[in-house]
Protein backbone atom coordinates (compact mmCIF):
# COMPACT_ATOMS: atom_id res chain seq x y z
CA UNK A 1 0.00 0.00 0.00
CA UNK A 2 2.89 2.44 1.06
CA UNK A 3 4.11 1.43 -2.18
CA UNK A 4 1.06 2.62 -4.20
CA UNK A 5 0.91 5.67 -2.40
CA UNK A 6 4.27 6.95 -3.16
CA UNK A 7 3.65 5.56 -6.81
CA UNK A 8 0.75 8.10 -6.81
CA UNK A 9 2.51 10.70 -5.27
CA UNK A 10 5.21 10.00 -7.93
CA UNK A 11 3.01 10.26 -10.42
CA UNK A 12 1.27 13.45 -9.60
CA UNK A 13 4.90 15.07 -9.22
CA UNK A 14 5.79 14.19 -12.48
CA UNK A 15 2.39 15.80 -13.88
CA UNK A 16 3.29 18.77 -12.61
CA UNK A 17 6.84 18.79 -13.08
CA UNK A 18 5.99 18.55 -17.23
CA UNK A 19 3.31 21.22 -16.75
CA UNK A 20 5.86 23.63 -15.46
CA UNK A 21 8.25 22.79 -18.45
CA UNK A 22 5.54 23.07 -20.50
CA UNK A 23 4.33 26.68 -19.17
CA UNK A 24 7.35 27.81 -19.06
CA UNK A 25 7.86 27.09 -22.69
CA UNK A 26 4.64 28.53 -23.51
CA UNK A 27 5.78 31.98 -22.03
CA UNK A 28 9.26 32.24 -22.67
CA UNK A 29 9.70 30.84 -26.05
CA UNK A 30 6.21 31.46 -27.96
CA UNK A 31 5.71 34.57 -25.79
CA UNK A 32 8.55 36.34 -26.55
CA UNK A 33 8.74 34.89 -30.23
CA UNK A 34 5.46 36.36 -30.83
CA UNK A 35 6.53 40.11 -29.19
CA UNK A 36 9.11 39.70 -31.84
CA UNK A 37 7.32 38.63 -35.00
CA UNK A 38 4.93 41.82 -33.75
CA UNK A 39 7.79 44.30 -33.48
CA UNK A 40 9.44 42.58 -37.25
CA UNK A 41 5.64 42.84 -38.42
CA UNK A 42 5.72 46.55 -37.39
CA UNK A 43 9.09 47.51 -38.95
CA UNK A 44 7.89 45.82 -42.43
CA UNK A 45 4.77 48.03 -42.55
CA UNK A 46 6.75 51.48 -42.07
CA UNK A 47 9.56 50.59 -44.63
CA UNK A 48 8.73 51.04 -48.32
CA UNK A 49 7.69 48.27 -50.31
CA UNK A 50 10.99 47.53 -51.87
CA UNK A 51 12.70 47.37 -48.48
CA UNK A 52 10.65 45.13 -46.27
CA UNK A 53 11.82 42.41 -47.96
CA UNK A 54 14.55 40.91 -45.47
CA UNK A 55 12.41 41.95 -42.67
CA UNK A 56 9.14 39.74 -43.77
CA UNK A 57 11.60 37.23 -44.38
CA UNK A 58 12.70 36.92 -40.64
CA UNK A 59 9.21 36.97 -39.70
CA UNK A 60 8.48 34.38 -41.71
CA UNK A 61 11.35 31.82 -40.31
CA UNK A 62 10.55 32.93 -36.92
CA UNK A 63 7.09 31.29 -37.73
CA UNK A 64 8.56 28.85 -38.98
CA UNK A 65 10.38 28.19 -35.52
CA UNK A 66 6.91 28.85 -33.98
CA UNK A 67 5.31 26.23 -35.76
CA UNK A 68 7.52 23.80 -34.96
CA UNK A 69 7.55 24.66 -31.04
CA UNK A 70 4.31 24.50 -31.31
CA UNK A 71 3.75 20.79 -32.69
CA UNK A 72 6.23 19.77 -30.17
CA UNK A 73 4.69 21.06 -27.11
CA UNK A 74 1.25 19.74 -28.17
CA UNK A 75 3.21 16.29 -28.99
CA UNK A 76 4.56 16.45 -25.32
CA UNK A 77 0.77 17.06 -23.62
CA UNK A 78 -0.69 14.12 -25.65
CA UNK A 79 0.72 12.39 -28.54
CA UNK A 80 -2.89 12.91 -30.58
CA UNK A 81 -1.58 10.46 -33.16
CA UNK A 82 -1.64 7.66 -30.57
CA UNK A 83 -5.58 8.04 -30.49
CA UNK A 84 -6.12 8.85 -33.67
CA UNK A 85 -3.55 6.30 -35.56
CA UNK A 86 -2.27 3.83 -33.09
CA UNK A 87 0.99 3.09 -31.59
CA UNK A 88 3.25 2.25 -34.54
CA UNK A 89 2.38 5.77 -36.24
CA UNK A 90 2.68 7.79 -33.32
CA UNK A 91 6.40 5.79 -32.36
CA UNK A 92 7.41 6.43 -35.89
CA UNK A 93 6.56 10.42 -35.81
CA UNK A 94 7.90 10.52 -32.27
CA UNK A 95 11.27 9.41 -33.97
CA UNK A 96 11.32 11.91 -36.36
CA UNK A 97 10.45 14.77 -34.54
CA UNK A 98 13.20 13.53 -31.96
CA UNK A 99 16.06 12.97 -34.86
CA UNK A 100 15.33 16.40 -35.95
CA UNK A 101 15.75 17.75 -32.25
CA UNK A 102 18.73 16.11 -30.97
CA UNK A 103 20.59 14.74 -34.06
CA UNK A 104 20.65 11.05 -32.88
CA UNK A 105 19.47 8.58 -35.02
CA UNK A 106 17.03 6.01 -33.88
CA UNK A 107 17.36 2.30 -35.28
CA UNK A 108 13.99 0.93 -34.90
CA UNK A 109 13.27 -2.85 -35.55
CA UNK A 110 9.39 -4.17 -34.72
CA UNK A 111 7.32 -7.03 -35.08
CA UNK A 112 3.35 -7.37 -34.83
CA UNK A 113 2.45 -3.67 -33.85
CA UNK A 114 0.05 -3.01 -36.88
CA UNK A 115 -2.97 -3.78 -34.19
CA UNK A 116 -4.48 -1.85 -31.75
CA UNK A 117 -3.30 -1.79 -28.28
CA UNK A 118 -5.68 -0.57 -25.37
CA UNK A 119 -5.28 2.84 -24.71
CA UNK A 120 -3.98 2.73 -21.15
CA UNK A 121 -0.80 0.25 -23.01
CA UNK A 122 -0.39 2.43 -25.70
CA UNK A 123 0.12 5.85 -24.01
CA UNK A 124 2.23 3.72 -21.20
CA UNK A 125 4.25 2.33 -24.45
CA UNK A 126 5.09 5.69 -25.58
CA UNK A 127 5.57 7.55 -22.37
CA UNK A 128 8.51 4.91 -21.57
CA UNK A 129 9.97 4.96 -25.51
CA UNK A 130 9.40 8.82 -24.99
CA UNK A 131 11.23 8.91 -21.36
CA UNK A 132 14.09 6.67 -22.34
CA UNK A 133 15.26 8.57 -25.73
CA UNK A 134 15.04 12.07 -24.05
CA UNK A 135 17.59 10.42 -21.26
CA UNK A 136 19.56 8.86 -23.87
CA UNK A 137 19.67 12.90 -25.39
CA UNK A 138 20.28 14.16 -22.28
CA UNK A 139 22.85 11.64 -20.60
CA UNK A 140 23.94 8.96 -22.18
CA UNK A 141 26.47 10.82 -25.24
CA UNK A 142 25.67 9.04 -28.04
CA UNK A 143 24.83 9.64 -31.99
CA UNK A 144 22.58 6.55 -32.17
CA UNK A 145 20.02 4.54 -30.22
CA UNK A 146 18.38 0.98 -30.67
CA UNK A 147 14.78 0.85 -30.32
CA UNK A 148 12.83 -2.80 -30.33
CA UNK A 149 8.85 -3.02 -29.69
CA UNK A 150 7.73 -6.48 -30.36
CA UNK A 151 3.71 -7.57 -29.53
CA UNK A 152 2.24 -10.90 -29.81
CA UNK A 153 -1.23 -11.86 -28.71
CA UNK A 154 -0.50 -11.69 -24.85
CA UNK A 155 2.47 -9.27 -24.21
CA UNK A 156 3.83 -5.77 -25.64
CA UNK A 157 7.63 -5.77 -24.79
CA UNK A 158 10.04 -2.58 -25.81
CA UNK A 159 13.17 -2.20 -25.09
CA UNK A 160 15.61 1.07 -25.68
CA UNK A 161 19.20 0.55 -25.57
CA UNK A 162 21.81 2.68 -26.08
CA UNK A 163 26.05 2.10 -26.10
CA UNK A 164 26.66 5.31 -24.00
CA UNK A 165 28.20 6.11 -20.73
CA UNK A 166 25.78 4.34 -18.89
CA UNK A 167 25.33 4.83 -14.97
CA UNK A 168 25.29 3.51 -11.38
CA UNK A 169 22.11 1.68 -10.56
CA UNK A 170 22.71 1.93 -7.10
CA UNK A 171 23.16 5.56 -6.76
CA UNK A 172 19.75 6.70 -4.86
CA UNK A 173 17.40 8.10 -7.41
CA UNK A 174 15.65 10.50 -6.66
CA UNK A 175 14.90 11.96 -10.12
CA UNK A 176 11.10 11.52 -11.70
CA UNK A 177 12.09 10.17 -14.98
CA UNK A 178 12.70 6.28 -14.55
CA UNK A 179 10.88 6.10 -11.46
CA UNK A 180 7.70 7.29 -13.49
CA UNK A 181 7.99 5.02 -16.63
CA UNK A 182 8.12 2.28 -13.76
CA UNK A 183 5.42 3.61 -11.97
CA UNK A 184 3.51 3.40 -15.71
CA UNK A 185 4.05 -0.21 -16.57
CA UNK A 186 3.15 -1.17 -12.56
CA UNK A 187 -0.01 0.88 -13.38
CA UNK A 188 -0.67 -1.49 -16.05
CA UNK A 189 0.47 -4.45 -14.50
CA UNK A 190 3.57 -5.22 -16.45
CA UNK A 191 7.32 -4.82 -15.61
CA UNK A 192 10.19 -2.32 -16.38
CA UNK A 193 13.88 -3.21 -15.82
CA UNK A 194 16.67 -0.86 -15.84
CA UNK A 195 20.00 -2.48 -17.09
CA UNK A 196 23.26 0.26 -16.48
CA UNK A 197 26.54 0.30 -15.49
CA UNK A 198 29.36 3.40 -15.49
CA UNK A 199 30.74 2.80 -19.23
CA UNK A 200 28.31 -0.34 -20.48
CA UNK A 201 25.47 1.53 -22.01
CA UNK A 202 21.37 1.42 -20.97
CA UNK A 203 18.97 -1.13 -21.59
CA UNK A 204 15.58 -0.09 -20.61
CA UNK A 205 13.16 -2.99 -21.11
CA UNK A 206 9.28 -3.10 -20.80
CA UNK A 207 6.92 -5.91 -20.59
CA UNK A 208 3.06 -4.44 -20.82
CA UNK A 209 0.46 -7.04 -21.09
CA UNK A 210 -2.20 -6.54 -23.78
CA UNK A 211 -5.10 -7.63 -21.61
CA UNK A 212 -5.08 -6.09 -18.68
CA UNK A 213 -7.01 -7.46 -15.39
CA UNK A 214 -9.12 -4.43 -15.32
CA UNK A 215 -10.24 -5.70 -18.99
CA UNK A 216 -10.39 -9.01 -18.58
CA UNK A 217 -12.83 -8.00 -15.98
CA UNK A 218 -15.19 -5.78 -18.15
CA UNK A 219 -14.82 -7.55 -21.30
CA UNK A 220 -17.59 -9.24 -22.85
CA UNK A 221 -19.88 -6.82 -21.26
CA UNK A 222 -18.56 -3.81 -22.83
CA UNK A 223 -16.03 -4.94 -25.59
CA UNK A 224 -18.05 -3.83 -28.47
CA UNK A 225 -17.91 -0.13 -26.89
CA UNK A 226 -14.30 -0.33 -26.79
CA UNK A 227 -13.39 2.27 -29.17
CA UNK A 228 -16.76 4.45 -29.38
CA UNK A 229 -15.08 7.31 -27.46
CA UNK A 230 -13.71 8.15 -23.95
N1 LIG B 1 20.51 6.36 -21.07
C1 LIG B 1 21.22 6.83 -20.02
N2 LIG B 1 22.56 6.97 -20.10
C2 LIG B 1 23.28 7.44 -19.06
N3 LIG B 1 22.74 7.82 -17.88
C3 LIG B 1 21.40 7.72 -17.73
C4 LIG B 1 20.57 7.24 -18.78
N4 LIG B 1 19.28 7.23 -18.33
C5 LIG B 1 19.33 7.70 -17.08
N5 LIG B 1 20.59 8.00 -16.70
C6 LIG B 1 21.03 8.48 -15.37
O1 LIG B 1 20.02 8.20 -14.43
C7 LIG B 1 19.57 9.39 -13.81
C8 LIG B 1 18.08 9.32 -13.53
O2 LIG B 1 17.31 9.39 -14.73
P1 LIG B 1 15.85 9.98 -14.66
O3 LIG B 1 15.12 9.31 -13.56
O4 LIG B 1 15.23 9.90 -16.00
O5 LIG B 1 16.06 11.48 -14.23
P2 LIG B 1 16.56 12.76 -15.10
O6 LIG B 1 16.59 12.37 -16.54
O7 LIG B 1 15.52 13.79 -14.81
O8 LIG B 1 17.91 13.12 -14.55
C9 LIG B 1 19.98 10.50 -14.74
O9 LIG B 1 20.16 11.71 -14.06
C10 LIG B 1 21.26 9.97 -15.34
O10 LIG B 1 22.34 10.22 -14.49
MG1 LIG C 1 14.93 11.54 -17.45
Amino acid sequence: MDEMLSLARNLVNVQEDERRIIARELHDRIGQSLTVLKLLLNEAMNLPSDKAGATLGEAQSLVNELMSLVRYLSLELRPKMLDDLGLLPALLYLFESYTSHTHINVRFEHYGLHRKFPPEIGIAAYRIVQEALNNVALHAGVSEVKVLAWSDRKVLFIRIEDLGKGFNLTGANNNNGLNNIQGRAMLVEGKLTVQSAPGKGTVINAELPVITRIRKETAGKSDDNRNTGR
